[in-house]
C-alpha cells in the first residue's frame, strides 16, 4: 500500500476553502492512507476557548468529517486528519481515522502545547491501532512526539505506521521523528501546515512544513519543503515494520531493561 502526507496552506476560520482545497488533493495523490495537519479544516491559532467551540465540530457528523468520509468512499482510500471537536461544553484538539465505511477512530491529543492548555481539554482516549486493510495505523498529535512514550505504546501495540497531524512551529519534530521511527521501528508520517498566523497581536506564529514520511530504519523516504503546499506518497513495507530486530541479535522491544527502569 501507498501511504503520504498532504502538507497545506489553511485560511483561519474558514472551514469551507480549507476542507474543499484539502479534499481536491487527496483526490490527486496516489496512496490508500493520507494524512492531513492538525487543525486542518479551521486553522491554529484560536483567540479563545469560546472560538474554539464556535468552529469546533462533531467527530462523526461535522463538515470536516462528512467531507472526508464521502471521499474516502469514492477514493477507496483512509484519512487521518487533524480538526476541533466539540462534545458538548468540552473542545478537543483531535485526530479522525476514516475510511470507506466512515468513522474508524478518534484521537484526542494528550500533550498539549503552550497557549493550547488555554483553549483545549487534554485529551482522554488511549493511544489506539486500529487495523485498515493490510497495515496496522496509530495516531499521535503533533507535540506528542516529545513524549516517546506516545509512538513507543503505538508501537507496542503493533502500529505498523504513526501518523502525526501537526502544525509545527519548533524546529526540532522532523529530526526527531528519525529516531521516532528508528527506536520503535515503525513508518511515521508527519503532515505539517506552511504560513503564517497572527491572530492574537504579537504572538505570530510562522508554520515550519518539512512534512515528512521515515522508515523504521530511518531513512526519509520523502520530505517536503518549508513555504509551500505539497503532497507526496510512498510504498509501505509492512514486513519491515513488524521486524523488530536492529542487528540479528537485538530485539528493540525484547531488549527492554525493564527490570531496570524506574517509570
Ligand atoms: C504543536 O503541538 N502544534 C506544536
Amino acid at each position: 500500500m501507498k501511504a503520504g502526507f498532504i502538507q497545506t496552506h489553511p485560511v483561519f476560520g474558514a472551514l469551507d476553502t480549507n476542507i474543499a482545497d484539502a479534499v481536491r488533493r487527496i483526490t490527486k495523490l496516489d496512496a490508500g492512507l493520507i494524512v492531513l495537519p492538525e487543525l486542518f479544516s479551521t486553522g491554529y491559532q484560536f483567540r479563545s476557548r469560546k472560538e474554539a467551540l464556535a468552529l469546533a465540530e462533531d467527530a462523526a457528523t461535522g463538515k470536516a468529517a462528512s467531507h472526508l468520509i464521502q471521499t474516502a468512499k469514492v477514493k477507496k482510500a483512509h484519512i487521518v486528519a487533524g480538526f476541533a471537536e466539540r462534545d458538548g461544553r468540552r473542545v478537543y484538539n483531535s485526530a479522525m481515522l476514516v475510511g470507506p465505511k466512515g468513522l474508524v477512530g478518534v484521537y484526542r491529543k494528550a500533550h498539549l502545547f503552550w497557549d493550547e492548555k488555554r483553549i483545549f481539554d487534554r485529551g482522554d482516549t488511549r493511544f489506539n491501532v486500529y487495523n485498515i486493510g493490510a497495515i496496522r495505523v496509530g495516531m499521535m498529535i503533533c507535540f506528542d512526539w516529545v513524549f516517546p512514550e506516545a509512538a513507543r505504546t503505538l508501537a507496542l501495540k503493533g502500529a505498523d505506521v504513526i501518523a502525526q497531524p501537526s502544525n509545527l512551529v519548533l524546529p526540532y519534530c522532523p529530526a526527531a521523528m528519525v529516531t521516532r521511527s528508528l527506536e520503535n521501528r515503525v513508518y511515521t508520517i508527519t503532515a505539517n501546515r506552511v504560513g503564517t498566523e497572527e491572530r492574537r497581536p504579537g504572538k505570530r506564529l510562522r508554520f515550519i512544513g518539512l512534512s515528512q514520511v521515515t522508515a523504521p530504519d530511518g531513512r526519509v523516504l520523502a520530505a517536503a519543503g518549508r513555504s509551500k503546499a505539497r503532497s507526496a506518497s510512498v510504498e509501505i513495507d509492512v514486513r519491515l515494520a513488524r521486524r523488530k530486530l536492529i542487528t540479528p541479535v537485538n530485539d528493540i522491544f525484547k531488549d527492554r531493561r525493564r527490570d531496570l527502569f524506574e517509570l
